[in-house]
C-alpha cells in the first residue's frame, strides 16, 4: 500500500527486534526499502532473524537495561552504517502478577528493560540526529498506558513513564529535528504479550464482544502505523500518542486479563 521504496535511503535501530511485534516492524520496513539493526540478548535469536530478513539487517547483541551494551551496541550500528535516521524502542518484558505478590526484584526488572531501556537508547541516538540535523524515534506503548494495568502493574508503570517520556522528548528535541512518537497497541496476535496476557480462546473471544472491532490486530498493522510515522509524511507529527487497537481503549480501558481466574478482592473476603 506504501510504495515499495518509501524507506530507501532510511537507516534506523529495532530495539527487541528478533521476535514478536519488533520483528514484524522489522520485517515491514526491510520490505519498503530500510536498512535496520535490530538488537536483543539472545544472539542465536538474532541470527536466526537476520537469516529471515535478508542482507539489509545488522545484529547487536546487548540487553536495553545495561548503558555499557547499549553505547556499545551504537557504536557497532554506526560503524556499520555510518548514521541513524530512526529508532524504535520496542524491547519489553512482561508477565502476570499482582502488586501484593510481586518481589521489588521482578518489579525493576520491566521498570527497567522498558522506561530506562528507552531512556538510555533515546539518548544514544540523539547526539547523532542532533548532529543530522534530523531522526524519528518511535516508542511502542500499549493502550493500557493512560488507564490501569491490573495483573501487570510494573509494566503500565513503565508504559506510562514512557509515554510520558516521549512527550519530554518531543518537547526537548523537536527543534533540532528530532520527532518523537508513541504508537500503542492493543492485543496483537501470535506474539508473546499475547500469549502471556490473553492465553485462552475463551477469555478472547469474551474480551471481543467488548472490542468495536472484534478482532486483535495483525503485527503488520502496527508496523504500517510505525512506518507511516517514519516517513515525510508525518513531518509534523511530533509528541503524539496514537492508539491501534480498533477503538478498544474506548470501550474497554486499561487491562484485565481475559480468560484467567483472577478475581478481584472485596472488603469483606
Ligand atoms: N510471576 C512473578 N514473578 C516473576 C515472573 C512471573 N511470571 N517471572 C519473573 N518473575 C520475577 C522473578 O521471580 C524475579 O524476581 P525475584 O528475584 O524476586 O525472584 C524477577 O521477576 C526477575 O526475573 P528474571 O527471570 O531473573 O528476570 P530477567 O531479567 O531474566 O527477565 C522478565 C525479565 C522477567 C521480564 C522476563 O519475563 C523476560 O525476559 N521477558 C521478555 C519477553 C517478554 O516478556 N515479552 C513480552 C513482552 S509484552
Amino acid at each position: 500500500m506504501f510504495q515499495q521504496d518509501i524507506l530507501k535511503d532510511h537507516i534506523g535501530i529495532i530495539t527487541g527486534g528478533s521476535s514478536g511485534i519488533g520483528m514484524a516492524i522489522a520485517r515491514y520496513l526491510v520490505q519498503h526499502g530500510a536498512k535496520i539493526t535490530i538488537t536483543g540478548r539472545d544472539p542465536e535469536k538474532l541470527a536466526v532473524a537476520c537469516a529471515e530478513l535478508g542482507e539489509n539487517v545488522y545484529t547487536c547483541a546487548g540487553d536495553v537495561r545495561d548503558g555499557n551494551a547499549v553505547e556499545r551496541n551504537m557504536d557497532d550500528h554506526m560503524k556499520h552504517y555510518g548514521r541513524v535516521d530512526f529508532l524504535i524502542n520496542n524491547a519489553a518484558g512482561n508477565f502476570l502478577c499482582p502488586l501484593d505478590q510481586m518481589s521489588e526484584n521482578a518489579f525493576m526488572s520491566v521498570l527497567n528493560i522498558v522506561a530506562k531501556g528507552t531512556f538510555l537508547w533515546s539518548k544514544a541516538v540523539q547526539k547523532h540526529m542532533k548532529a543530522q540535523g534530523s531522526g524519528s524515534i518511535v516508542n511502542i506503548g500499549t493502550t493500557y498506558s493512560w488507564a490501569h494495568a491490573a495483573w501487570v502493574g510494573h509494566s503500565g508503570a513503565a508504559k506510562a513513564a514512557v509515554l510520558n517520556l516521549t512527550r519530554t522528548m518531543a518537547v526537548e528535541w523537536g527543534p533540532y529535528g528530532i520527532r518523537t512518537n508513541f504508537v500503542a497497541p492493543g492485543p496483537v496476535k501470535s506474539t508473546e504479550g499475547f500469549r502471556r496476557l490473553m492465553p485462552t480462546e475463551a477469555g478472547m473471544q469474551s474480551l471481543h464482544k467488548l472490542m468495536p472491532i472484534a478482532r486483535p490486530a495483525e503485527p503488520w498493522e502496527i508496523a504500517a502505523t510505525v512506518l507511516f510515522l517514519l516517513t515525510p509524511l508525518a513531518a509534523y507529527i511530533n509528541g503524539a500518542a496514537i492508539p491501534v487497537d480498533g477503538g478498544a481503549h474506548l470501550t474497554v480501558p486499561g487491562l484485565l486479563p481475559a480468560g484467567i481466574d483472577i478475581k478481584l478482592p472485596r472488603r469483606d473476603d
